[in-house]
């Protein structure tokens, strides 16, 4: 029988990275399935596309899973990012807080950003050896530097354990664990796309050609965001679209 996500919890005080010490336990052959890293804080902490994630010491949760799945080909990565998303809007949910998912897998609340993932996978052959999946969630702090962050304690007024929080997660995260290893593909992704961030709601991008008004219809099979521009359906990459802001209805 494979270990829950969670059979082992290390917690730290500081640490630079979550998902560097994960590597290093993994470099050292000490870490199997399932273990989860936190910390307090970190004092380099990494987000998506070489940036920052800048988090308060003590107030967020600030985490890394090591997970090994059993045959996952590299074709169908993206489940990993799905059921993280899928596991952090299912967290909110249960703390009455609505949630969405910004492609590809920031989590917005109230079109402010409450967490991200920072995803980073090992290959054996075609397939996914281990991954390891960062998750950054604001809980107790209040005030960011980005305009666009928000927190738990900002949508709902209230403070909450940080612990308790990880908890709440590690139960979706081995819900949807679950049907990953079940290879119930179509299905995470349905949910996936249901959950996505002003899908068939008109917005304001930027793509090089400029400014444009297009809606946001779904995701392909590459993971590319599919936008209608002028009654076309174009595929994006992250780096090829901005959203500027939700219109107004
Ligand atoms: C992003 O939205 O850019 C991803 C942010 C991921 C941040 C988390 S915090 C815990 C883990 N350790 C890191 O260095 N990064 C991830």
């Amino acid at each position: 029988m494979t270990h829950q996500i969670g059979h082992s919890i290390i917690h730290l005080q500081t640490i630079d990275s979550t998902n560097n010490y994960v590597a290093k336990l993994f470099n050292a052959g000490k870490i199997n399935h399932g273990s989860v890293i936190m910390a307090d804080e970190q004092t380099a902490g990494r987000g998506q596309r070489q940036k920052k994630w800048d988090a308060e010491p003590g107030k967020n949760l600030l985490c890394s899973f090591y997970l090994k799945p059993a045959n996952l080909s590299v074709d169908n990565h993206l489940v990993l990012s799905h059921i993280t998303s899928l596991a952090l809007v299912d967290l909110l949910r249960k703390y009455h807080v609505n949630a969405a998912i910004k492609w590809p897998n920031d989590i917005y609340v109230n079109h402010r950003k409450i967490a991200g993932i920072l995803i980073e996978n090992s290959l054996s052959g075609m397939n996914i050896s281990h991954s390891i999946i960062g998750i950054g969630f604001n809980v107790n702090q209040q005030q960011f530097e980005h305009p666009l962050a928000t927190s738990m304690l900002n949508e709902t007024g209230n403070k909450y354990l940080v612990r308790d929080i990880l908890m709440e997660l590690l139960q979706s995260m081995n819900n949807y664990w679950n049907n990953l290893e079940n290879k119930q593909y179509d299905l995470l992704n349905k949910d996936y796309l249901e959950q996505l961030y002003l899908k068939n709601i008109p917005a304001t991008f930027s793509d090089i050609e400029g400014q444009f008004t297009g809606t946001i219809r779904g995701v392909n099979e590459k993971g590319l965001l599919l936008v209608e521009k002028l009654g076309n359906l174009k595929a994006y990459d992250l780096q090829e679209i901005t959203l500027i802001a939700q219109n107004d209805v």
